[in-house]
């Protein structure tokens, strides 16, 4: 019995789960791992789609081999040149020397630049296609999403479309390969929150760019299956799910009603700000509630959660005269990521000399978010005098976050 999933008839599944690398990127932690995704197409031509991390290009080349036994890999398209995907292309090349690599003008930029190939390889562009024999593919560039080379490749007669970074989540493939093998029917599957996880962390500084994609791909709608790069692979089941998450988080839309409330804490004063405030929001009928104390939780949930819920309140004691560390990284977190619009209101604390409210209220400003309550601040130890502006602001979150919640 064959080791490597067939998808679709002459599609094979051949990449592989990473179940211990401890960050994504270097930066983003995998509780659930992370699926390295590449697809080998069987016709006349034999054409892989991307390859996968360097950790585990043994088990790449000895899926192909086990697909195709003597026979040579043709093409190598290459969507994306993120080194998770890249990584393993001289070795393809190495066990298939008269393989073709294809890609756009940027993308053999690249090739050459991190792998030193610049021969043996097939120039393409925007709405060129390639015969396999009975299938014909096409390529399609989607620049930004999220590296300037990427593009999405097509196959018309089958409905399949291999995206890339595009539509994909963090999450290991345990067991299946495609959503309906696995397990994402259920709103709470890890995949969903995952999904959002990845997006914002990854994806998210390109919004602009994934609406231009979105609207590129539209016409290929609807589609059969959609391979991304990472997590389950897509069928008409829950790709319009999926299609709505990155159109929605693109445009920078709250998926839900709901407060964040992030903050840093050197001795619990300020920490005792955000448990009032968050005892106030849920006693007006606040549900959904994500503390973060910022020493503790990783940035990426924290973003996680502001691409989900509509309002966020952010709480810093004054630190060297500025913001706590943690606070200022997850600022910058945010500039960089450009969200437009989040209902958002702000605490904080000192001991001899405020600085950090007026930080955050400087970065609301800048941000163009207007502050729904004035901003709570505590000199020295918290006190319960601060209950009743706990309690204002709540009620002015509420009122902006709008009903029903
Ligand atoms: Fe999965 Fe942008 O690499």
């Amino acid at each position: 019995m064959k080791r490597v999933t067939e998808i679709a008839p002459g599609l094979h599944y051949v990449g592989a789960n990473d179940r211990t690398k401890h960050r994504f990127e270097g930066l983003w932690p995998l509780p659930n791992g992370v699926s390295y995704n590449a697809y080998l197409i069987e016709d006349d031509k034999i054409a892989l789609v991307d390859t996968i991390d360097a950790a585990f290009t043994e088990r790449l080349l000895g899926s192909i081999r086990e697909v195709i036994g003597d026979r040579s890999v043709d093409y190598l398209i290459i969507n994306h040149m993120e080194p998770d995907h890249s990584a393993s292309i001289d070795a393809v090349r190495r066990q298939w020397p008269g393989i073709t690599i294809v890609g756009n003008s940027k993308t053999l930029q690249m090739v050459e630049g991190f792998y030193g190939i610049g021969a043996g390889t097939l120039a393409v562009g925007d709405g060129d296609t390639l015969s396999l024999g009975a299938r014909e593919i096409s390529f399609h560039l989607i620049p930004m999403v999220h590296w300037p080379e990427t593009m999405v490749t097509y196959c018309a007669q089958e409905g399949l479309l291999f995206s890339g970074d595009a539509f994909g989540t963090f999450g290991a493939l345990d067991g299946g390969v495609t959503d309906v093998q696995l397990d994402t029917a259920r709103d709470t599957s890890p995949f969903w929150d995952e999904m959002v996880r990845y997006y914002s962390n990854i994806v998210a500084k390109y919004g602009g760019p994934v609406q231009r994609a979105i609207e590129k791909l539209a016409p290929l709608l609807p589609l059969r299956m959609v391979c991304p790069t990472h997590g389950p692979v897509w069928t008409a089941h829950s790709f319009p799910r999926v299609l709505d998450l990155y159109d929605r988080m693109s445009r920078y839309e709250a998926l839900e009603k709901g407060v964040v409330i992030a903050y840093g804490s050197m001795y619990g004063n300020t920490e005792q700000t955000a448990e009032r405030l968050a005892r106030e929001l849920a006693a007006r009928g606040v549900r959904r509630i994500a503390m973060h104390n910022l020493t503790s939780s990783h940035a990426s949930f924290v973003l996680r959660d502001i691409f989900k819920y509509n309002a966020l309140v952010i709480g810093s004691p004054t630190y060297n005269m500025g913001l706590f560390p943690e606070v200022r990284s997850l600022i910058d977190d945010l500039e960089l990521r450009c969200i437009p619009s989040r209902v958002f209101a702000c605490f904080g604390g000192f001991t001899w000399a405020g600085a950090a409210v007026k930080r955050l209220s400087e970065f609301a400003g800048s941000h163009g978010w207007e502050l729904v309550a004035p901003p709570v601040e505590v000199k020295q130890g918290y006190s319960p005098d601060k209950t009743a502006s706990c309690a204002s602001m709540a009620e002015a979150i509420v009122a902006a976050m709008g009903q029903p919640l």
